[in-house]
């Protein structure tokens, strides 16, 4: 497998890191995953965008990172995967310098890893039929989850806890609201509506969800970005994860109560439909 470290090609396996980037230090970094359907990259430009707002944020001594849209199709090409599913992940951090916490002064150029794996879509398609088992845990996360950071402990924990509790999905709750899940967006059908978290700092600002409630638009569904509660999620006619791996995944059982019968319900599909016929363009 070919990978990409800071200007060059290379193989994955020679890939070194020094133990003084502060991606390892510090976890003072932000990753991407991207999709990449045979043919072509889903939305990359929003990826990028999304990886530049927090390029910013950290004042990282780069924050543009649209150059990398090629680099990625070059691995593609490179690993003979264009013809295949794949994810690509980059990897950005702040650089390296001796261990301090503040901003190394100069600012070093930060460290940029890109790699892409192949995916097999069968599994999650079984997953987006039959639907998943989530479970809420207590969102522990700090307060800036709007950035994709690498600092992902609290969704470690949670999703192992979900799997210790044979689940898929962890889905975060904050004062008593259900945010997120640790790997993707959540979203609840109240009265034929999609409800999801809004926009803040206490959640991701998925590229899917933001595509399945342009989809929403098209078809016609209503949509509310509001808090969902605890209190009322048993009324929730179908819930619903979003995100790169997931697509639109329904969850079948929270917290071991079905929802629905314990199947996938009728806005899931037609927004598993219309995601399908997205992902062509
Ligand atoms: N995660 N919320 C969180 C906490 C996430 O980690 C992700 C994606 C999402 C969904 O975002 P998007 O639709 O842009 O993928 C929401 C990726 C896939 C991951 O960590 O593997």
């Amino acid at each position: 497998m070919i990978a990409y470290l800071n200007g060059r090609f290379m193989p994955k396996k020679d890939i070194c890191i020094p133990v003084d980037d502060r991606g390892f230090l510090f976890s003072d970094s932000l990753y991407e995953v991207i999709r990449y359907y045979p043919g072509h990259l889903f939305r990359p430009d929003a990826h990028i965008r999304r990886l530049n707002h927090g390029a910013g944020h950290l004042a990282l001594s780069c924050t543009d990172f649209s150059c990398l849209i090629p680099v990625v199709r070059d691995l593609i090409r490179r690993n003979d995967m264009a013809s295949r599913d794949a994810l690509v992940y980059i990897h950005v951090t702040r650089g390296c310098a001796p261990r301090n916490h503040p901003f190394p002064s100069p600012a070093p150029d930060p460290t940029i890893y890109v790699c892409v794996t192949p995916f097999d879509p069968g599994a999650r398609e079984h997953r987006r039929k039959t639907g998943i088992q989530a479970i809420t845990v207590p969102d522990i996360r700090w307060a800036r989850c709007d950035m994709k950071t690498t600092g992902l402990t609290a969704n470690v924990l949670a999703n192992q806890q979900a799997v210790e509790n044979n689940a898929d999905e962890a889905i975060f709750v904050r004062d008593g609201v259900l945010m997120e899940g640790t790997h993707s967006n959540f979203m609840a059908v109240f009265d034929n509506t999609v409800i999801t978290a809004p926009l803040s700092n206490y959640i991701l600002g998925g590229i899917t969800r933001e595509t399945v409630l342009d989809l929403c638009r098209d078809l016609g569904i209503r949509t509310a970005e509001s808090p969902i509660y605890t209190s009322r999620i048993h009324l929730a006619s179908e819930l619903i994860v979003t995100g790169t791996t997931l697509e639109v995944t329904p969850i079948v059982t929270l917290d071991g109560r079905p929802v629905r019968n314990g199947s996938p319900g009728p806005t899931t599909r037609a927004l598993q439909a219309a995601f399908k016929k997205r992902i062509l363009f």
